[in-house]
């Protein structure tokens, strides 16, 4: 059993902060937040750009919960995760408490913290199985050192991709019994034009429905694994905009961010003899009217052009949102790495 709750989480006031800045997914912060306050841990279970990162440390940042976060490959080791004897130490005066240094797991669960595993489908089963004891019994048992216990909200929440099959490892069924399972999937496209002005600052609606709809088709391409996310739109506007700075061409300008911001992001079926620039043409060609009314082929041209240029001014002064997401981030990985 988890040990005493160190702070309530469940109060509406913090579920209203938590849902401040993030675009939609009231089910999803609630859930989470449900889940920490009755000692449930979660299975995050998502395509990349879904958000989980940015509800994640919303939530830690408003419940002044730490957050730790680790990535899971198959380098992982139990003792990255739980700590470790310092050898030096230990070779000169032999096991000491003082002398074991605890890793992310062993704080998260003494701080009453989250411990976030990113990609946990590609980590070894070994290590997956040390969670089982934090995560059931609240507590951990390291040898020549003692048990640790886990004082609430302490909550692991485990983080996969549904369509990652490349390095990913079975899940046991033991994990998979002791958590409960919270979905993110993509959000609507009125939610992701409301993410890209957010995180741009750009107020011409034109290039981010645009950028929007172009990473959407990508998810539906037939030769098309897994499409871009909502982080593809993202880099296309800002990379368009920017360009724009330099002179006003839409036209090609189009022509490069698009590329820049979506070939990589796009994980092609193995049997397709296409590139990714190739998929990005064949939906340019999809979406030609909706890119003429960007690039003001229907319209008065002097107009057009004054028109763009005073909405890029205006997107490009974006600055005071990116200096906040920058605090919270200074915020979390300062969390992440020190003991409070
Ligand atoms: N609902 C949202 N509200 C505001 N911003 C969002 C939202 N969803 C995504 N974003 C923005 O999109 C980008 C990707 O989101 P985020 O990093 O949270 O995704 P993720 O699910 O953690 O991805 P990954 O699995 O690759 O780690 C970030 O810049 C984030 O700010
Ligand atoms: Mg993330």
């Amino acid at each position: 059993m988890v040990t005493k709750l160190r702070k309530t989480i469940r109060t509406p006031e913090i579920f209203i902060k938590a849902s401040e800045g993030v675009v939609g997914r009231e089910i999803e912060i609630k859930s989470i937040l449900a889940a920490m306050d009755a000692g449930k841990h979660i299975l995050l279970e998502g395509p990349p750009g879904t958000s989980k990162s940015t509800v994640l440390r919303k939530i830690a940042r408003v419940t002044d919960t730490s957050f730790y976060t680790i990535e899971g490959n198959v380098d992982l080791t139990p003792s990255k995760m739980v700590g470790h004897f310092n050898p030096s130490q230990v070779m000169e005066d032999g096991y000491r408490p003082e002398y074991f240094e605890k890793g992310p797991l062993t704080r998260a669960m003494e701080e009453g913290g989250i411990f976030y595993i990113e990609e946990f489908n590609r980590m070894p089963a070994d290590v997956s199985n040390v969670l089982i004891s934090p995560m059931e019994e609240g507590e951990i048992s390291i040898p020549r050192y003692g048990a640790i216990k886990a004082v609430r909200p302490f909550t692991v929440i485990a983080a996969q991709n549904p369509f990652d099959d490349v390095g990913t490892v079975r899940v046991s069924r033991a994990f998979l019994d002791r958590i409960c399972l919270i979905k993110m999937n993509y959000q609507s496209e009125e939610e992701e034009e409301q993410i890209v002005r957010l995180r741009t600052g750009c107020e011409d609606l034109d290039i981010i429905s645009i950028a929007v709809k172009m990473a959407r088709k990508t998810r539906e391409h037939s030769d098309v694994k897994l499409g871009a996310s909502v982080r593809a739109a993202i880099d296309l506007v800002d990379i368009f905009a920017s360009l724009q700075k330099l002179s006003d061409q839409p036209e090609q300008h189009f022509l490069i961010a698009a590329p820049m911001a979506l070939s990589n992001k796009i994980w092609l079926n193995e049997i397709t003899s296409k590139t990714p620039e190739g998929i990005i043409d064949d939906i340019r060609s999809d979406l030609r009217a909706d890119l003429d009314k960007l690039l003001g082929h229907d319209e008065d041209e002097t107009t057009g052009s004054l028109l763009r240029r005073k909405v890029y001014e205006k997107g490009l002064d974006k600055n005071k949102e990116r200096e906040r997401e920058e605090k919270e981030e200074h915020y979390v990985k300062k969390n992440s790495s020190s003991t409070r």
